[in-house]
């Protein structure tokens, strides 16, 4: 049975365990303290296990989610290490940061997308898709399994097992998968770009795309 790793149980990272888990997905989660991963898989049952830590998420699993805030990314990479290479890897992250009274900031250029930078922390050999990340996790967990048409899900990738396998996890989150284009083009479904928060299907989705 395919396993998918997901680390970071948190706002996002959760709502994806429960659309995955829906979709028939087994989770190994992990998360800062555990305790918010232990949660979620008493949450979901069977088909989700507390991993020992992050590293450990990744035993048996093609693909890894890290659903972590952006300016903890790099260490969680960086203490995965090795392991990460040729998973398939898949990021929502998007790139600003929360102070304590709760203010949002942008953490890159405006024209430097999170895609582009995880890019470069990543092992050689890791398989990245960013996909999850477009829309807040109030509005995916409703927008999932939508009737008649399906809604979209935007991705960016570079590398056609990662496409391929994103596209199984979009599908089996209750969605469309549509691709953007390569990691470059994640910033228009991150924050502030054009396909952001979008909640369409494909129909409406293909001509803002553009090309594809
Ligand atoms: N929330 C949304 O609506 C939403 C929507 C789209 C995209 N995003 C993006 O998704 C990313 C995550 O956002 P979020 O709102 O889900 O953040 P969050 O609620 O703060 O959750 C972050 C998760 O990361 C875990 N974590 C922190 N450090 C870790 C470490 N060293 N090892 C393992 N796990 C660690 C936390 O563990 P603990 O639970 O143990 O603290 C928590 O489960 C952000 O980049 C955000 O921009 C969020």
């Amino acid at each position: 049975m395919i396993t998918v790793a997901l680390i970071g149980t948190g706002g996002i990272g959760s709502a994806i365990a429960r659309r995955l888990a829906s979709g028939g997905e087994v989770l190994r989660l992990s998360s800062a303290d555990k305790e918010s991963a232990t949660r979620l898989a008493a949450q979901i049952g069977r088909t989700a296990v507390v991993a020992v830590d992050n590293r450990d998420a990744l035993r048996g699993a093609d693909a890894v989610v890290l659903a972590l805030r952006f300016p903890v990314l790099k260490s969680v990479i960086d203490e995965i290490g090795e392991p990460m290479a040729d998973k398939v890897v898949v990021v929502p992250s998007n790139p600003v940061g929360v102070d304590a009274q709760g203010n949002v900031s942008r953490l890159l250029p405006d024209e430097q997308s999170s895609g582009e930078v995880v890019a470069g922390w990543l092992p050689a050999g890791a398989r990245l898709a960013m996909a999850f990340g477009s829309m807040s996790a109030d509005r995916f967990e409703s927008s999932s399994n939508r009737s008649p048409e399906p809604a979209v899900l935007f991705y960016a990738s570079d590398d056609d097992r990662a496409g391929e396998e994103v596209e199984r996890l979009i599908r089996a989150a209750g969605f469309d998968p549509l691709k953007v284009g390569g990691i470059e083009e994640s910033g228009r479904f991150e924050v502030g770009g054009d396909l952001h928060d979008l909640v369409v299907g494909l129909a409406e989705a293909r001509p803002l795309i553009g090309g594809a």
